[in-house]
């Protein structure tokens, strides 16, 4: 039984075939058309999609370009490299005051600060490891260098504990005023031992190139 129907099966479809390709004109030219069709509408459709999605990466890519520039313009002021770096040290300060200003209720507003504090001392860390002290250990200055990139891994550690933290913790401000307190010494480390003695070294050259790498590093961050 299993085979007599496969066989009619088989011959329905082996007629409907021969229909297709053969005698009638019309049905193989709407046969040829629809596979024309698939094919154009394959070919075109592939097309039109690489096309579309090539179109959206471009203007993704601008976008982006545009943010990064918006960004980088709203955060980074003009200046040297250590005067930008201080600026920066000043904008994260900034973002610690307000979350310090902030009641245990308000936890969305809390997890909002961090991520922007996060993002701010990313970008500067990032800044910092790959132009400054790399600089200062090309100049011997290796030991505070490695200090200071080693507290880096702190403010890391902090921002993930505050991250993971209940926001509405009563623990959760006592813990952000260590934070900010830490930072600050490190900042004013910076901004009153370290940069300057690296910067009265330099030529001008090497401050505007210093300058300019510290600024790149910044956009790829923003
Ligand atoms: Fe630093
Ligand atoms: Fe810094």
């Amino acid at each position: 039984m299993a085979t007599t129907t496969s066989n009619r099966s088989s011959n329905r479809s082996g007629s409907s075939r021969s229909t297709s390709r053969g005698g009638n004109r019309s049905s193989g030219e709407k046969g040829n058309r629809g596979s024309s069709q698939r094919s154009a509408f394959n070919w075109g459709s592939t097309g039109s999609w690489l096309s579309a999605a090539a179109a959206g990466a471009a203007i993704a890519i601008g976008a982006n370009l545009a943010r990064k520039l918006a960004m980088q313009g709203m955060s980074a002021p003009a200046g040297d490299w250590d005067e930008v770096l201080a600026a920066e040290h000043q904008q994260s300060l900034i973002i610690f005051d307000k979350i310090l200003e902030t009641e245990d209720s308000q936890t969305m507003k809390r997890t909002m600060l961090i991520k922007k504090l996060t993002h701010a001392l990313d970008k500067h860390a990032h800044e910092e490891e790959h132009v400054v002290y790399p600089a200062l250990r090309a100049v011997n200055d290796a030991h505070d260098a490695d200090l200071l990139e080693g507290e880096h891994g702190y403010v890391k550690t902090f921002l993930f504990e505050l991250s993971e933290m209940e926001k509405s913790s009563p623990d959760f401000l006592p813990k952000v005023q260590m934070f900010r307190e830490m930072v600050e010494r490190h900042a004013k480390m910076e901004e009153e031992e370290v940069f300057p003695r690296l910067k009265q070294g330099l030529t001008r050259e090497q401050n505007d190139h210093i300058t300019n790498l510290v600024n790149k590093e910044g956009f790829k961050m923003a």
